[in-house]
């Protein structure tokens, strides 16, 4: 297998800077070379601030995947499953270029994010930018610990790299899907513990997962728990963190895949439910406010992406 991006199987860190960006017409050439290089940037800064633990990632979106790479294309990469029943949204935007910058120092996250935006320079749009954080020990805002059944150790990778008998091309890459979560806390903060621990079917402080007899059938884990027709788990690796201010609050969401369908059909169970009008309860107090689908090939493709240096364009790239 190719060897993959770091950041996809990496631990949680202390602080998240996550770049979503849009290429300008007639740059795709230079956004190639550029993306080509970033691998390099990014191991500079990890190897200057060691002790920061600093992981990254690099995506090239859905929509945008074909003018960026017309020669290939990964077998299952689809434009986000927008999805929408009564109060319950899943809307998508348009986002080209995502790269994901985390460590354990705020300050080494700005460095690296500024670099980024010096190279990309005037060839992109910066659609959207989230400053994350780790909440005490790794809760969402909610104040329920989040990543507790992330697969854990070697599991990571099968859950989250395409293999080579999936797509031999694009093995070592991953189907990757982001939405940005907005929270109702004062809605939220309403509600007893009890009805908190409800909407998850685990307990908040001591994080126990309820029995199953006692999950209702609208808590989100049970929603998300979903298995295949030979009963196995569907699992996705997710590597969501909390953002925001005084203002609004919430999780910027992010799923890594081997394959887009696992997240697509939880999303659907939470969304649609179950067929008997069990749906996801954790949607009344949160809304999804963005939605993109990208995949973030392995750094050996990232590598090949240099132009031959014999017919290159003069890119001035000067990092
Ligand atoms: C604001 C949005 C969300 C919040 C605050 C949230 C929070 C949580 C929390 C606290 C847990 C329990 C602990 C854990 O295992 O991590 C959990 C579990 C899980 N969530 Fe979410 N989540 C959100 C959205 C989503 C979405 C959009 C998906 C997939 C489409 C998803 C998939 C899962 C899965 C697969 C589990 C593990 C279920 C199990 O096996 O018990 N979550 N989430």
């Amino acid at each position: 297998m190719a060897r993959e991006q770091f950041g996809i199987c990496a631990e949680p860190n202390l602080h998240g800077s996550y770049l979503l960006f849009n290429v300008l017409d007639d740059k795709n050439a230079f956004i190639r070379t550029a993306l080509s290089r970033l691998p390099a940037l990014f191991e500079d800064y990890a190897d200057q601030y060691s002790e920061a633990n600093l992981t990254s990632v690099v995506a090239i979106g859905a929509n945008y995947w074909d003018e960026f790479y017309p020669q290939a294309r990964p077998i299952f990469l689809e434009p986000f499953p927008t999805m929408h029943s009564e109060d319950r949204v899943a809307p998508s935007n348009n986002v080209d270029i995502y790269i994901e910058i985390r460590s354990d120092r705020g300050d080494v996250n700005h460095i690296v994010s500024s670099k980024v935006c010096q190279l990309f320079a005037d060839s992109v749009e910066l659609i959207e930018q989230i400053q994350a954080f780790r909440f005490l020990d790794g809760r969402d805002l909610t104040g329920f610990v989040d990543g507790t059944e992330n697969p854990t150790g070697m599991h990571r990778r099968e859950v989250a790299l395409v293999k080579d008998t999936e797509d031999i091309i694009f093995s070592g890459g991953s189907y990757l899907h982001t939405q940005r979560y907005e929270h109702n806390l004062t809605l939220w903060n309403s509600l007893k513990n009890k009805e908190q621990e409800d909407t998850y079917g685990r307990t908040k402080l001591d994080n126990i997962e309820y029995a199953s007899e006692d999950k209702p059938l609208t808590a989100h884990t049970k929603r998300t728990s979903l298995k295949d027709d030979q009963g196995n788990s569907l699992e996705i690796l997710r590597q969501s963190m909390p953002y925001g201010d005084m203002k609004c609050q919430g999780l910027f969401f992010v799923s890594y895949c081997h394959s887009p369908l696992p997240f697509t059909l939880m999303l659907k169970s939470m969304i649609y439910g179950d067929g008997h009008g069990h749906v996801d309860h954790l949607l009344k107090y949160t809304q999804a406010e963005t939605g993109a689908a990208f995949f973030a090939p392995s750094l050996t493709f990232l590598l090949e992406l240099a132009p031959d240096t014999d017919n290159s364009e003069d890119l001035s790239l000067t990092v």
